[in-house]
């Protein structure tokens, strides 16, 4: 594994994997890794014959300071992991090499930055595609991978691509989840034993909402009721919002029948959550909701 700190030195090994035709796969990330991140570096281990990777916590996309602070930091483990995972190439940049002084530059996607995570974190999906835009032209990757977890920053980050004619093709990647169904998440290690446990409710709510559309019921209004109030009812969880909506433009959803997606996000303690699910309608039931 090659850990580089500065961007003049990856540009320069990277120009010579390209000078060779070696493809270029790569995984963004802000470090702590875990499976979630390890599933990204294997699939591009698969598809790719270099595999890069960045660790950053990006400063501008957290919208509270005491979020950013308390984010675990483990370079030299994660380096290790990632290394375990496939990784050939680790992108470990300072924060001034990023953000240089006068730094003033932003990319932002309109729409699908001000709704759901983007209202209740004003500021956050800005920060998220300046630095993957910065981050593909320092690495200017042939496919890079995101995973579904965050999938309004995955469809932020397509939409940047697609409108900025960015050539890197997004590659998404599938929820990796604990052993009782909590989606992996860096945060997941704040959570107090009692918090942790309360958590599940998240993906047991998901599920059960895709069991309410398996007899039948289509109104999306209905089920994300049941998601909303499922979750309600866990007294550690705080709701932010349980909403089924259309997979690409995140607008909601009257009906199921286009296998919407439903995506929640909630508060345990000061640890904000978010988990998602696509919801497919019950195949050849009649339509009762
Ligand atoms: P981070 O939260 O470290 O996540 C890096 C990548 O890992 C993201 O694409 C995320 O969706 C994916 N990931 C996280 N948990 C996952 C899980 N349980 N299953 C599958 N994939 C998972 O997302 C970011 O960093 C940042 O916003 C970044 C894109 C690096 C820009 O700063």
């Amino acid at each position: 594994m090659q850990t580089y700190e500065r961007i003049a030195d990856l540009r320069n090994a990277l120009k010579t994997a390209r000078v060779e035709g070696r493809s270029v796969g790569f995984v963004p990330t802000m470090g702590a890794l875990h499976e979630g991140h390890l599933s990204l570096i294997r699939r591009a281990r698969a598809e790719n014959d270099l595999v890069v990777i960045s660790i950053f916590v990006n400063p501008t996309q957290f919208n509270d300071i005491d979020d950013y602070e308390k984010y675990p930091r483990h370079v030299a483990r994660d380096i290790e992991m990632a290394a375990g995972a496939g990784a050939d190439v680790a992108f470990t940049p300072a924060m001034d090499e990023i953000y240089s002084e006068g730094f003033d530059t932003v990319v932002v996607v309109r729409g699908l930055s001000d709704i759901l995570e983007g209202a209740s974190r004003p500021g956050h999906f800005q920060g998220v595609a300046t630095v993957v835009a910065k981050l593909f032209n320092i690495v200017q990757p042939d496919h890079a991978y995101f995973g579904e977890k965050d999938y309004q920053q995955l469809q932020v980050i397509r939409r940047m691509a697609r409108d900025l004619d960015i050539s890197t093709e997004i590659v998404s990647c599938p929820i990796v989840r604990e052993p009782d169904g909590l989606a992996m998440s860096s945060r997941n290690v704040r959570l107090s034993p009692e918090q942790r446990k309360a958590a599940t409710v998240l993906n047991r709510a998901l599920g059960y909402t895709q069991e309410i559309a398996d007899t039948g019921v289509h109104d999306a209004h209905i089920l994300s009721g049941w998601l909303a109030r499922t979750i309600e009812v866990e007294p550690l969880a705080k709701l932010d919002y349980a909403v089924i909506v259309d997979r690409e433009t995140l607008l909601e959803a009257d009906r199921i029948d286009n296998s919407p997606i439903a995506l929640v996000a909630a508060t345990f303690g000061d640890v904000r959550l978010i988990d998602n699910r696509i919801i497919t309608p019950a195949p050849g039931l009649e339509r009762r909701g």
